[in-house]
């Protein structure tokens, strides 16, 4: 068995990229993040937050910077402000209330134009609604709906009443809407009567009918109407959101919240336990989304930004809703798929709105990769001047197609690392600033103390890999886990002394640039070299052939563990034995001899998470042939059955 070449190296880099781009000379004149601002924040490093703080609308001006009582921060303290006013009145109240906030694209294609003064009103309206109904300050309200205009209606009215909203994404079922309302005490869940998804009808008010059953703490459900067909209503529980609302007047007094009050909670899903609610404060969170995005995307008052996230998952929280709105921006809300009715519906939108500013994950683009760019190429893609991604690692090749065929190799690409814990952007470029490399997320946000440390918590010299830590407090930070402060210790804060640990694998260069590797329990052990699935993954879907793929380690006796790839196709290639081991061979001669996978399956698709993550925990027990774990989580589950039948069968030829 080979030993570890290095013993600082947890995880072993072995993809090389070297291609770097510097930002142009007329981005980098233009750019709100000019050179010397990572240096000013070292400097003082609260005075930067500060600073970003004192940009916010505050009823009562704050006192204090930070109270650091590890692993629990309190930031801005003594100051009270409203969220929803940060987000509307402000800028209402400056003359920009005919601006548009939201562009509306729905999935059948019809279409709507919001501007602030009427986000304002309806906001009103719904918070005077609720207060009604007798939901108040402090109490937590369930949010279940589709990509509509509502739904930020909906966020931003909970905030005005001082109710946190807890956003169950769209498309979970009611059982996984009654564990997050019965965790949360939730008092109100707001839906929709129903939604479209690639032009079918998605029954989201009977879904949340089955999950109130099991939900005695809800006292009311608000439905918005979307779809139109009649849905039960039960008498003394259910309104109609436009009954709820007509007689309200337009205007509501907004609560003063303390900097710390809650402002939402929001799900994750861990791998087996039950989910976290991920808790985020007010002032903190805000200050955090509206200095990332300032500077990462760059945003300026003309600029069109299209976040395609969905607005349950904290991207869409911090990068559709809180902090364009903060900022006064215009943004794109679209409802549907990237494939309906057509696999270019977001180049036709990009081209009907001239969005400026595209934010998108890998998993989005590996699929446009695979769709072919002829979709792309029948539209108008000139009004895009930036580009960024987010949610797993971007591997080189999906990168680079990204700043080619859809930047047309004039937008700077930012790769951006964060976690719903963190509630913004802690690792990625500043467009204007920093030398893009394929694959990296680059350096820490300014403010942003982020370290790379082994087993022992030591920082690992540039140039190898281990643990991404945090060593300082920062504003958007989590608060903790709804009602379980013990778990939130020993999940973030116990591994390493005074560190925040994020769980996931990096490496640095000798720049000093961080490249991300996936779950630490990502991580693969092969005759004791420690590999990065998602390099394995990377090398794969360098080949020409490939789509897309998910590596998982098995438990082997010769090796401690073997690698075990699963493989989608570009739609120009066949499966054969021969293109098998022609894979296995071009990942031995990408990344070394030592990680040429032992096992090679072919498959239509991999099995995702509705948030599209692959699910490796379940590829896993494919491999090892076992029962399979919950698969509730994933977005279609007659992938696995499929997979496992294959994967079974291989097995069955060799014996
Ligand atoms: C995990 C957090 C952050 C919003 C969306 C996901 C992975 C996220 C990147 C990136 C490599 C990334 C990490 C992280 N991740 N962005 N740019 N490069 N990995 O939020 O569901 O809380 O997931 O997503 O593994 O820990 P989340």
């Amino acid at each position: 068995m080979q030993t570890d070449p290095n013993a600082h190296d947890m995880i072993e880099a072995l993809l090389k990229e070297t291609r770097t781009f510097p930002p142009t000379p007329a981005f980098a004149a233009q750019a709100n993040a000019q050179p010397g601002i990572h240096e000013e924040a070292e400097r003082d490093y609260l005075g930067f937050w500060r600073s970003w703080a004192e940009k916010l609308t505050w009823s009562k001006p704050f006192e204090t910077v930070l109270e650091w009582n590890e692993p629990f921060a309190k930031w801005f303290g003594g100051g009270t402000l409203n969220a929803s006013v940060n987000c509307l009145d402000r800028h209402v109240e400056a003359g920009r209330g005919g601006r548009i906030a939201f562009y509306f694209e729905g999935e059948p294609g019809d279409r709507r134009t919001i501007t602030y003064a009427e986000l304002l009103h309806d906001v009103c309206k719904l918070a005077n609604g609720l207060r009604k109904l007798g939901v108040k300050r402090g109490d937590r309200v369930a949010i279940y709906m589709p990509m509509v205009p509502e739904l930020p209606v909906a966020l931003l009215a909970c905030a005005r009443i001082g109710a946190a909203h807890s956003v169950v994404f769209g498309g979970f079922s009611a059982d996984s809407i009654v564990d997050r309302m019965k965790d949360a005490e939730c008092v109100a869940i707001i839906t929709t009567d129903q939604g479209w998804r690639r032009g079918k009808k998605v029954p989201l008010k009977a879904t949340v009918d089955v999950a109130l059953e099991q939900s005695p703490s809800v006292k009311h459900c608000i439905v918005s109407k979307r779809v139109g067909d009649p849905v039960a209503m039960r008498d003394g529980r259910d309104i109609w959101w436009n009954d709820l609302v007509r007689d309200e007047p337009a205007t509501c007094a907004p609560e003063a919240m303390e900097s710390e009050d809650l402002l939402f909670l929001l799900y994750t899903s861990g791998t087996t336990a039950k989910p976290k609610g991920i808790m985020h404060s007010t002032a903190g969170y805000l200050t955090g989304v509206t200095a990332t995005t300032s500077l990462v995307f760059d945003l300026k008052e003309s600029d069109i930004f299209w976040c395609t996230a969905d607005i349950g998952w904290v991207t869409g929280h911090s990068y559709i809703v809180y902090g364009p709105l903060a900022l006064g921006a215009t943004g794109i809300l679209y409802e549907g798929t990237p494939d309906f009715p057509e696999q270019d519906r977001f180049w036709e939108i990009v081209e009907r709105y001239k969005a400026t500013i595209l934010y998108t994950a890998p998993t989005a683009i590996r699929a446009f990769m695979k769709w072919g760019r002829e979709h792309v190429d029948k539209h108008d893609l000139s009004s895009l001047r930036l580009l960024a991604s987010v949610g797993e690692p971007i591997n080189p090749e999906a990168w680079m197609w990204y700043h080619d065929v859809i930047g047309g190799g004039n937008c700077p690409v930012v790769d951006t690392w964060w976690q719903t814990e963190t509630g913004a952007i802690m690792i990625a470029p500043l467009p204007g600033i920093t030398t893009l490399k394929p694959g990296s997320a680059t350096r820490a946000f300014p403010g942003i103390v982020a370290d790379v440390v082994d087993e022992e918590g030591k920082t690992v010299p540039l140039g190898g890999g281990g643990y991404i830590v945090i060593r300082q407090p920062w504003p958007s930070m989590t608060r903790g886990i709804y009602g379980d402060p013990q778990r939130f210790k020993e999940t973030y804060w116990s591994k390493f002394e005074h560190l925040y640990l994020a769980g996931d694998g990096c490496h640095r260069d000798v720049d000093g640039d961080f490249w991300f590797m996936g779950r630490i329990d990502d991580v693969m052990n092969v005759s004791g070299h420690r590999i990065s699935t998602a390099e394995v993954e990377s090398a794969l879907v360098d080949h020409h052939a490939v789509a897309e793929a998910a590596v998982v380690g098995k438990a082997d006796d010769l090796t401690g563990q073997a690698i075990v790839c699963f493989v989608s196709l570009r739609s120009h290639s066949e499966p054969s034995a021969a293109l098998n081991t022609e894979l296995r061979q071009h990942v031995a001669s990408k990344l070394g001899k030592f990680t040429m996978p032992k096992e090679l399956t072919f498959t239509q698709e991999l099995p995702k998470t509705r948030s599209g993550k692959i699910m490796r925990r379940l590829l896993r027990d494919i491999a090892e042939g076992r029962e399979l774990g919950d698969t509730t989580t994933l977005a279609d589950s007659s992938v696995v059955l499929d997979l496992q039948s294959r994967v079974q069968a291989a097995s069955g030829k060799e014996e």
